[in-house]
């Protein structure tokens, strides 16, 4: 089968969509789930490749997962039922679990394997294996895991021996939502406070649903603390007073709680959709119950800045996160913006969708501290600066970003997105408002996220 998609202008997008389940929250709810004593019930969880290597992860690591796939056609979404065995109720692995493309995945996975008493080893696909994952190791290794990895522990394959972990302060260089939700989950193993501090605030799911299963998580700021579960290695977790207002004589294994949690639609998905509606002439799209934690969704405010039509409707709360129905119109006329590192953690991933909108913005848009763009499933600057440059777009390329000249006429070429999803998505947005046809490389990686994503675009466009 072809990897490839040729697609041409649209005369204009209409409709109201639902997208995906959010990846992150589904990565974290199987995870979590599993390390919760008792069943918990995750429904519309994200059946795409990157969660789906986490469920076969803590399917390998002994836990017992019901899959019940909803919808018709193309099965996104399925209802899981996790039989979580406590935060020791983890097995030795058979074999190497092999983490795909989703880095998700093995940096969360390594904070949970580096507490528990038994070898397990990590590796990836040919993106995953290039992508640094000493930011893990080396804090690890402080708490007292014994690890091993590829290249003087810089890169998958990764061999983990758990141990009892001490508590650390660490003060994070880069914000990475992945690597505080890595010694997040470490900390639970320690024994005292961890306290993480992120030079910029990431997405905080992790700290949302840890907290929600009875977690002791204090945020102040830009520092995390979280409180150990006191478990030890050698047996069963050690038994702790509960509160002077229970009997003094009782005592209780600290453990998570289960949970049943409904997973709202991924922001970062919705984001191909709001950019496409701002950009196709005469269009207007409404999607649902999308995820608007505000450290995800800097894209909103970076639209308003460009003048953009977004708003947002029926704004509620589901499962402990704010979500809406986001309504996008095309009225023209977007501005120029500058986009700096302090807002970057809150749309890493809708750097691609933004640098299209960009093309299409009077003046100079100018993105800077954005080099963590550069390790993620591509580099993701130079695979957006190559595509765009090649239909028509001036283009800029800065070590840690790029500026792009706007009201740029696009015109249709042969586009390559380095087996990445989100430039696979970003370059498919870009085709619709571009002249002629638009072949696009290496698009079977929008499963990663977005499987149905060209099945919807084209219902959109007809
Ligand atoms: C994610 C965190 C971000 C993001 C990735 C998902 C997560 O990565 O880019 O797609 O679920 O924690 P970093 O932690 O590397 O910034």
């Amino acid at each position: 089968m072809s990897d490839s998609i040729a697609l041409q202008k649209a005369k204009r997008i209409k409709g109201e969509i639902t997208v995906p389940p959010d990846k992150s929250m589904s990565h974290r709810a199987i995870m979590f789930a599993s390390l919760a004593k008792g069943k918990s019930t995750l429904k519309n969880f994200l059946m795409a490749e990157d969660p789906i290597s986490t469920m076969n992860a803590m399917r390998m690591l002994g836990i017992e997962i019901e899959q019940r796939a909803k919808g018709k056609g193309q099965k996104v979404t399925s209802e899981l039922v996790i039989y979580g065995k406590g935060l020791y109720g983890l097995k030795e692995p058979f074999d190497v679990i092999d983490c795909g493309n989703s880095g998700t995945t093995v940096r969360l996975l390594s904070g949970i394997l580096a507490g528990n008493p038994f070898f397990s080893a990590l590796t990836g696909d040919d993106s995953l294996k290039q992508r640094p994952m000493a930011r893990v190791i080396s804090p690890l290794k402080e708490m007292g895991a014994e690890i091993s990895a590829r290249d003087n522990n810089k890169y998958l394959p990764m061999a983990v021996m758990g141990k009892r972990l001490r508590a650390i302060n660490y003060i994070m260089p880069v914000a990475s939502a992945q690597v505080k939700s890595c010694l997040i989950l470490a900390g639970l193993y320690a024994d005292g406070v961890t306290e993480i501090t992120e030079p910029q605030r990431s997405r905080d799911h992790t700290e949302r649903m840890l907290r929600a299963m009875g977690a002791d998580i204090e945020i102040e700021g830009r520092v995390i603390r979280v409180q150990g579960f006191k478990g030890s290695l050698l047996g069963s977790p050690r038994r702790v007073r509960l509160s002077a207002d229970e009997s003094p004589e009782a005592t209780r294994v600290q453990e998570l709680n289960p949970f049943d949690i409904t997973v709202p639609a991924d922001f970062s998905s919705a984001a191909f959709f709001i950019a496409a509606s701002l950009l196709v002439p005469n269009s207007e799209v409404l999607i649902k119950d999308v995820c608007i934690n505000p450290t995800r969704t800097g894209m909103i405010e970076v639209i308003k800045n460009m003048s953009g039509d977004i708003a947002l409707e029926n704004i509620r709360n589901m499962s402990g996160e704010p979500v809406a129905d986001i309504c996008c119109k095309s009225v023209g006329g977007l501005k120029a913006v500058k986009i700096n590192e302090d807002i970057m953690p809150s749309l890493i991933d809708e750097f691609p969708i933004i640098c299209v909108l960009a093309t299409q913005a009077k003046g100079i848009t100018e993105i800077r501290g954005a080099g963590e763009l550069r390790v993620k499933e591509s580099d993701r600057i130079r695979a957006m600066a190559e595509g765009l440059r090649k239909m028509g777009a001036e283009v800029e390329e800065y070590k840690d970003g790029l500026s792009i000249k706007g009201n740029t006429k696009l015109k249709g070429a042969s586009v390559d997105s380095y087996g990445d999803h989100r430039i696979a998505m970003a370059f498919s947005v870009a085709a619709l408002i571009a002249s002629r046809t638009t072949t696009i490389k290496g698009i079977s990686s929008v499963n990663i996220s977005f499987p149905g994503f060209f099945e919807l675009l084209k219902r959109l466009t007809k």
